[in-house]
């Protein structure tokens, strides 16, 4: 068993505040930390905790980042085999701010932007022989073209198209499982949803593009998915929210993770919605998701 995620990694920096300011306005914010994240990083912690041999394939910078986070990914079972420190570049680096439980990022690509399709192609025999290739989209779109290419038709891949940005139909139809959130399936099917039957709707949409199995989280209105033979909404979990930063990379890398290793549809859904709910219980990214014996309530949640 082997799942590979191609994708970015960051030093998330991240400003707790009651309020956001406006253009112009200074404001006292509640706190502050540094801690590693980025979505690719992310759900690979996510897909080792659940139990998956997982490797990150990627580039951090030549710098005190590059190193916490490569170590961090090492700490939760990552491989970092495959992830490279380019010199004389920053890491990957996302400013965010978390107000009232929500969270708003912004990136600065660094390291993860010369992840290159001639990088990919290094990984060929890698790729072709995993059991999955999970992407997101925080790295350059040939990057991850050519992961998809080399993939299609051989090894499954996992989609989380975030931060969504427009894809070529030929490359939407080599994707097996996609995971955009509410906002990312209104930006690739052009459906606002408001309740069931749109979210059912933009599935259909999806699938009309070649995707096999497209699943939406609805945030706390759960999550509507295709599973081989019809639509389902499952209803999200109570959660006390305190952080909802990686709760989408939680739900995506826990997805994987349960495939990988031969769980049923509708199985890996609801682990995947359990895993996502913990998350969201605690600050920050990667510290935040709960390994699988947590999930399936085998030992009592921490703090
Ligand atoms: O999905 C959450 C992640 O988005 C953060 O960890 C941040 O690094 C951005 O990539």
């Amino acid at each position: 068993m082997k799942l590979i995620v191609v994708g970015s990694a960051n030093m998330d920096m991240v400003m707790t505040t009651e309020r956001v300011p406006e253009a112009g306005e200074t404001l006292h914010g509640t706190g502050f930390f540094l801690s590693p994240g980025g979505k690719g990083a992310n759900q690979a912690v996510a897909g080792a905790k659940m139990g998956a041999p997982t490797w990150l394939l990627g580039k951090v910078g030549d710098d005190i980042f590059g190193q916490s986070i490569s170590a961090n990914l090492a700490r939760h079972g990552v491989s970092t085999d495959y992830l490279t420190a380019e010199p004389g570049v920053s890491s990957g680096v996302a400013a965010i701010t978390v107000c009232g439980g929500n969270n708003r990022i912004i990136l600065a690509g660094g390291a993860n932007d010369k992840v290159t399709p001639e990088y990919v192609d290094g990984f060929r025999e890698e790729i072709l022989s995993a059991s999955a290739v999970m992407l997101q989209l925080e790295i350059p779109l040939p990057a991850v073209y050519r992961a998809v290419e080399l993939a299609k038709g051989r090894t499954p891949v996992f989609l989380n198209p975030a931060p969504a940005v427009p894809i070529d139909d030929s490359v939407l139809d080599g994707v097996d499982y996609f995971t955009p959130n509410e906002i990312e399936a209104r930006f690739y099917t052009g459906i606002q949803i408001r309740g069931t039957e749109e979210a059912f709707a933009a599935l259909d949409r999806l699938r009309a593009k070649g995707i096999r199995f497209p699943l939406i989280t609805l945030g706390d209105k759960g999550v509507a998915y295709f599973n081989g033979s019809r639509n389902v909404h499952k209803m999200s979990l109570p959660a006390e929210v305190v952080d909802t930063t990686a709760a989408g990379d939680t739900f995506s890398g826990t997805l994987a993770a349960m495939i990988v290793a031969g769980k049923p549809m509708d199985e890996a859904v609801d682990i995947a919605q359990r895993a996502a709910a913990i998350a969201v219980t605690r600050p920050g990214a990667q510290d935040s998701i709960p390994v699988l014996a947590e999930v399936l309530g085998e030992n009592p949640p921490r703090g």
